[in-house]
């Protein structure tokens, strides 16, 4: 399916890395669409943490995701995901970020780029090998935009031995449409045979040495 907009992009790049994945993040869980998404994708024993700042979108999502059968595979956290070193301490196989604030609630309980940077650093740190990260940024309010000017100066700065950093944005569409940014570590993963993965880095990408 070819992608429409940032959220379903986003689901695509991850999903490669969550078929076998041991440990995951929602880095914001909100109504907990993405939080389910990483439910479905990963097998019975991954553990998926989900963060937010606001208790309500805790209770809602927990719910909805016990509603759908996956009460015992999610650690909520009630708390800001700057602290995730705090929490997690398993290598993360994929970690999604959906900035912003809540549709229908307080705008003031947005995303912030030091809360960002804090998490990145950790999750870089804990990554595993082949894991991916999403970032999906709205240009279309001022914190958001804070965000997007964080991400174009900080991101670069990635080591290209280690990481494939990327961007993707919807150039043809009206009214600011999200923008995906695509973090994947390049180690391979033990059960990767190294002949298969010759050419390529990660998510099929031509063009990127495999770090070893
Ligand atoms: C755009 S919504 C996320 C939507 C969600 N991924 C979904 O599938 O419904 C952004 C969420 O991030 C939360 N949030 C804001 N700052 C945060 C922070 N520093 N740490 C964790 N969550 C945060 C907000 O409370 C809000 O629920």
């Amino acid at each position: 399916m070819i992608p429409s907009n940032a959220l379903i992009a986003a689901h695509q790049y991850l999903a490669p890395a969550l078929q076998r994945a041991r440990c995951v993040l929602d880095a914001t869980a909100g109504n907990g669409n993405d939080t389910l998404f990483l439910c479905q994708q990963t097998p019975p024993e991954c553990r998926v943490f989900a963060f937010d700042i606001q208790l309500a979108a805790i209770q809602g999502a927990s719910g909805r995701i016990a509603q759908h059968g996956y009460g015992d595979k999610v650690c909520w956290i009630h708390d800001d995901h700057a602290t995730l070193a705090e929490h997690v301490t398993m290598p993360l196989d994929a970690a999604m970020f959906n900035l912003g604030y809540l549709p229908g609630q307080d705008h003031c309980l947005t995303t912030t780029p030091d809360s960002l940077e804090r998490a990145l650093k950790d999750l870089l740190e804990r990554l595993a090998p082949g894991g991916r990260i999403t970032v999906v940024a709205y240009p279309g309010h001022a914190p958001g935009r804070a965000e997007i000017e964080f991400l174009e100066e900080w991101l670069p700065q990635c080591p290209q031995s280690r990481f494939v950093v990327s961007r993707l944005t919807f150039i043809n569409q009206k009214n600011n449409p999200a923008i995906l940014y695509m973090i994947g570590e390049t180690r391979r993963k033990p059960h990767e045979n190294a002949s298969a993965n010759q050419g390529q880095g990660i998510g099929g990408t031509p063009g990127y040495p495999d770090a070893g």
